[in-house]
C-alpha cells in the first residue's frame, strides 16, 4: 500500500472515499463537522435519523455527499468521546482500513488520525495508523492455489494532519511505521510458513539475503563451529533432526564501531515435536510458531536497517529442530553448556532454554551494551498473561522499565514478571550443576532463572512470547509481535522518540 500525509480540508479531497469519525451520542468530530457545513447539513441529519449512531465498531457508507469532491464518505464510530483511548483509536483505524479494503475505493484520505489521543502526539498517531492498516491488510496466502482476491483492494491512504507545521515530524513518523510494519510482515511470513518449508537452512538463507540487500553482516556457525565452541547444551537439541542446526549472526552497524552493541538472541526452533518427551499431537501443527522469536528479531533488524538508526545491533539466532529419532538426547541425558556449566536434561521439551543458553553465552563476545532474548519459551507463560502480554524478565529493573514502556508506546504490551533468587533452588539436580526444568509452578519464571545464570556479565531481559507470538482458532496466524516493542525500543535507544 502507498502512504501519503497532507493537511487540507476534508471537503476539498479529491479521492475515492474520506474517512471520518462520529463519537457515540452522535457527536461529529471536527473533520466530520467540516463535511456537514459543505454539505449544508447532509451528515448531520443523517445521523439524526439513527443510521450512525458512534458506537464503536460501526461504520457508514454515504455515496455523492453534497457540497464535496470525493466520491464516498465513510462514517466511523468511534464510542463514548470521554473513553477515547490508545485501543480506541487503534480500533477505529482497523475498523476503517478492513471497510475501506471492502468498498470499490481504491484511495482513500483518512482524517481519524487527527483525533486527540491523551498523552499521544501526532508522530504517534501517524505511526500506529501507518503500522495497524497494513497490519490488517496482511495475507498469507502463497500455499493456495486459489487466492481470495478482494475485489478492489485499497491502494492508497492519505493520512491527514491538522497543521502545516506537523507535516515534517508526520512524515518520519510514516516512515518509522512503513519500517516496523515490514518487519512485522517478516516475521509474521517467517512464522507462517510451514515447518517443511521454514527450517534452519531456510532461516540461514534468508537472513544471508537480508545481508546482502541491506548491507548487514552475516555469519552462519555450522555444527562443527558449534562443536569447537562447545556449544553441547544446543547440540543436544539438534540431535535427533536429520536437518543440520545453524547458529545464525547478522550484524548492523548505525553507530561507530567502538559503540558497543545492543544484541538480539531470538529462539529458532523451526519445530518442536518435544523430542523424546514427545509432545500430544493436538495443535501440534502449532509448534512450527517455536521459531517466532527468531523471526522476531529478524523483523526488528529489517525495520532498524530500514530507519537507519544510529546504533549498532546485532542478532543471534540459534536454529534447530527439536525432533524424537534413535540419535535424539534422552531424558536423563547430562551435557555440557559452552559456559562450562553442565545440565542435566529431564524432559527433552524443555528444549529452547537448552538452546538459547549457549547463544547467550555466544553474545559474550560481542561485548553487548544489553542483551534481549525473544522466545516462544513456556506454555505456562501463556496460562500466566493469556495472548495479551508477553512475559518480561530482567536482570535489571531500568531495562525491564525501557522495555515495558516501549510495549505501552507501541501498544505491544509486556509484562514484568519475578526472577527471585527464591525460584532458582527449584532448578536442582542431583547429578549436574542444574537441571533443564523446575518442576510443576512457575514454569514461566524457572524458564527464565535457567536462563539468568547465563546471563551473569551483561544487562539482560527476556520476553516470553509463547501466547503473543501467534493466534490459534479460526484466524490462525503469526502476529509479528513483539517486532513493534522491540523497535520502539530502539528507537527510544537510538534518541528518535520525543
Ligand atoms: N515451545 C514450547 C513452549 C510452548 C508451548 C509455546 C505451547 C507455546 C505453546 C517449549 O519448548 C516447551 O515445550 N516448553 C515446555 C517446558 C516444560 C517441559 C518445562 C512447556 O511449556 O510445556
Ligand atoms: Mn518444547
Ligand atoms: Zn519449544
Amino acid at each position: 500500500m502507498e502512504f501519503s500525509i497532507k493537511s487540507g480540508s476534508p471537503e476539498k479531497q479529491r479521492s475515492a472515499c474520506v474517512v471520518v469519525g462520529v463519537f457515540e451520542s452522535r457527536k461529529l468530530t471536527l473533520p466530520a463537522e467540516l463535511l456537514d457545513k459543505a454539505g449544508g447539513g447532509y451528515i448531520g441529519d443523517i445521523i439524526r435519523r439513527g443510521d450512525m449512531e458512534g458506537k464503536s465498531g460501526t461504520t457508514l457508507l454515504l455515496h455523492n455527499v453534497p457540497g464535496t469532491l470525493c466520491d464516498r464518505v465513510l462514517l466511523v464510530g468511534l464510542g463514548k468521546e470521554k473513553d477515547f483511548r490508545e485501543k480506541e483509536f487503534g480500533q477505529a483505524i482497523r475498523t476503517a482500513v478492513k471497510t475501506l479494503n471492502e468498498t470499490g475505493a481504491f484511495d482513500a484520505s483518512i482524517f481519524l488520525t487527527e483525533l486527540a489521543v491523551k498523552k499521544r502526539d501526532v508522530a504517534w498517531r501517524i505511526r500506529q495508523t501507518t503500522i495497524i492498516a497494513l497490519d490488517a491488510t496482511y495475507r498469507f496466502d502463497q500455499f493456495k492455489s486459489k487466492k481470495d482476491e478482494v475485489r478492489r483492494p485499497l491502494r492508497k491512504l492519505t493520512l491527514g494532519v491538522e497543521r502545516r507545521n506537523e507535516l515534517t515530524l508526520a512524515e518520519e513518523a510514516l516512515a518509522q511505521g512503513q519500517a516496523i510494519a515490514e518487519g512485522m510482515a517478516l516475521a509474521k511470513d517467517l512464522g507462517n510458513l510451514p515447518p517443511n518449508v521454514c527450517n534452519p537452512a531456510y532461516l540461514a538463507t534468508r537472513a544471508q539475503a537480508m545481508a546482502g540487500e541491506l548491507g548487514l553482516n552475516c555469519e552462519i556457525l555450522e555444527r562443527a563451529d558449534m562443536e569447537k565452541l562447545g556449544m553441547q547444551s544446543l547440540l543436544s537439541v539438534a540431535n535427533g533432526a536429520h536437518q543440520p542446526p545453524k547458529l545464525i549472526v547478522l550484524g548492523y552497524q548505525g553507530a561507530r564501531s567502538g559503540e558497543k552493541p545492543l544484541v538480539l538472541v531470538g529462539k529458532g526452533v523451526t519445530f518442536d515435536t518435544g523430542g523424546i518427551s514427545l509432545k500430544p499431537a493436538a495443535e501440534m501443527d502449532e509448534m512450527k510458531y517455536d521459531m517466532c522469536g527468531a523471526a522476531s528479531v529478524l523483523g526488528t533488524i529489517l525495520a532498524v536497517a530500514r530507519m537507519k538508526l544510529s546504533l549498532n545491533l546485532t542478532v543471534i539466532i540459534p536454529a534447530t529442530e527439536n525432533m524424537p529419532g534413535g540419535n535424539a538426547t534422552r531424558p536423563g541425558d547430562i551435557v555440557t553448556s559452552m559456559s562450562g556449566q553442565t545440565i542435566e536434561i529431564l524432559n527433552t521439551d524443555a528444549e529452547g532454554r537448552l538452546i538459547l543458553c549457549d547463544a547467550l553465552s555466544y553474545a559474550e563476545r560481542f561485548e553487548p551494551d544489553t542483551v534481549i532474548d525473544v522466545a516462544t519459551l513456556t506454555g505456562a507463560c501463556v496460562v500466566a498473561l493469556g495472548g495479551i502480554a508477553s512475559g518480561l524478565f530482567a536482570n535489571k529493573d531500568g531495562l525491564a522499565r525501557d522495555l515495558l514502556e516501549a510495549g505501552d508506546e507501541a501498544h505491544d504490551r509486556a509484562w514484568h514478571m519475578p526472577l527471585w533468587d527464591d525460584y532458582q533452588e527449584l532448578l536442582k539436580s542431583p547429578f549436574a550443576d542444574m537441571a533443564n526444568i523446575g518442576g510443576r509452578y512457575g514454569g514461566a519464571i524457572t524458564a527464565a532463572c535457567f536462563l539468568s545464570r547465563f546471563t551473569k556479565k551483561f544487562d539482560w531481559a527476556h520476553l516470553d512470547i509463547a501466547g503473543t507470538a501467534w493466534k490459534s482458532g479460526a484466524d490462525k496466524g503469526a502476529t509479528g509481535r513483539p517486532v513493534p516493542l522491540l523497535t520502539h525500543y530502539l528507537l527510544q535507544r537510538a534518541g528518535k522518540l520525543n
